[in-house]
């Protein structure tokens, strides 16, 4: 690294359309309560996306907003990396819809997925660029509309995700802060625990694929559950472990927002008080790629985050995958 400058978030935004929807009017939908929701995931409502308003339209918004906060202009930004499940069409590259939506006409484009961890493997790849000097603006945004995907007459899952958008600015540092480590892992022998079955080359749309429901995501929520907290832990032990620090040292731990059980569970394993934590599920419900983008947006502006502090970002998602950041705020 001698000679290299470090990457720093330079920027931060998020965009949720506008509609809510709460666990009461899921009661009118499928057999579920909100006791039930509350109780098991720790969320109450979540926001929709409108009919017609597309994965695209979502992330321009939360890139306008980090653009601004940023202090950087459309044109400097030179790559756009997207993290998404939801994509407006399988190709062309949402990124390059985004792009286009927006005008960033220096700005080279690609999705990638990492589905709930896209967040911190966007940063990672994003970082990279940065730090090898070729790339000055990166731009890396999660955006889902995940209500495309659900099924709603599956209230083991349709009760949990939510739709939105966030993004950031990254850059080089002027000083030693900024993304100090990301460690990033994966098992795809656990990829029948979360997926969607259909629209891919193993089941191409069909009659039969449409009428089996095989569009929509299919989760095996416990299993799912038990891989988070472990995955999630290790991430965070193995980041704290090769830079030389304990829990102590954070300041703040920005988890996935999926289930309050689950991050509980993970403060608990790694011994982190759950007032250093932030969380916002309780009216976000779980967005995905999207989900870290908006918390990590939400405590920087609400102050959660301040200058100075070390904070932890840590997820994981359908893969399965996880990851664990390290920031120098
Ligand atoms: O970003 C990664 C995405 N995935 C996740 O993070 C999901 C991880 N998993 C979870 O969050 C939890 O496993 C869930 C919230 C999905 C479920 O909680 P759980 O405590 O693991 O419940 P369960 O699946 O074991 O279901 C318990 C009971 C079952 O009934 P029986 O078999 O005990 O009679 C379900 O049929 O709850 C029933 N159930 C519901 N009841 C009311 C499942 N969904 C609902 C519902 N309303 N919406």
């Amino acid at each position: 690294m001698a000679g290299r400058k470090k990457c720093v978030i330079m920027g931060t935004g998020s965009y949720l359309p506008e509609k809510v929807l709460t666990n009461f009017d899921l009661e009118k939908m499928v057999d579920t309560s909100d006791e039930w929701i509350v109780a098991r995931s720790g969320i109450r409502e979540r926001r929709l996306a409108a009919d017609g308003q597309i994965t695209s339209d979502l992330g321009v918004p939360a890139v306008r907003v980090a653009l601004e906060d940023a202090g950087v202009a459309a044109e400097e930004i030179d790559m756009l990396i997207m993290t998404t499940i939801t994509p407006d069409m399988i190709f062309p590259s949402t990124s390059c819809v985004v792009q286009s939506k927006l005008g960033l006409p220096n700005a080279a484009c690609c999705d990638l997925n990492a589905a709930c961890t896209g967040c911190i493997y966007s940063i990672e790849m994003g970082r990279h660029l940065i730090e090898g000097g070729n790339y000055k603006r990166v731009l890396v945004v999660g955006a889902e509309k995940l209500s495309a995907i659900t099924d709603w007459e599956d209230r083991a899952t349709c009760v949990l995700f939510g739709d939105g958008a966030g993004a950031m600015v990254l850059g080089p540092a002027d000083d030693d802060k900024g993304i100090v480590d990301i460690y990033l892992g994966a098992n795809g022998e656990w990829g029948d625990l979360l997926f969607m079955p259909a629209g891919g080359t193993l089941n191409p749309a069909s009659h039969e694929t449409v009428d089996g429901r095989m569009h929509y995501m299919k989760m095996l929520g416990r299993e799912v559950f038990k891989h988070a907290v472990i995955e999630m832990a290790r991430s965070v032990e193995i980041v704290l472990e090769r830079n030389g620090l304990t829990i102590d040292d954070i300041d703040c731990l920005i988890p996935h927002q999926a289930n309050i059980r689950i991050i509980k569970a993970l403060a608990k394993k790694i011994r982190i008080p759950v007032e250093k934590v932030f969380v916002n599920l309780e009216t976000r419900g779980n967005m995905s790629a999207a989900a870290l983008f908006v918390a990590l947006d939400e405590a920087n502006k609400s102050g959660f985050v301040k200058k100075g502090d070390r904070v932890i970002l840590v997820g994981f998602g359908a893969g399965l995958t996880w990851g664990a950041g390290l920031i120098d705020w």
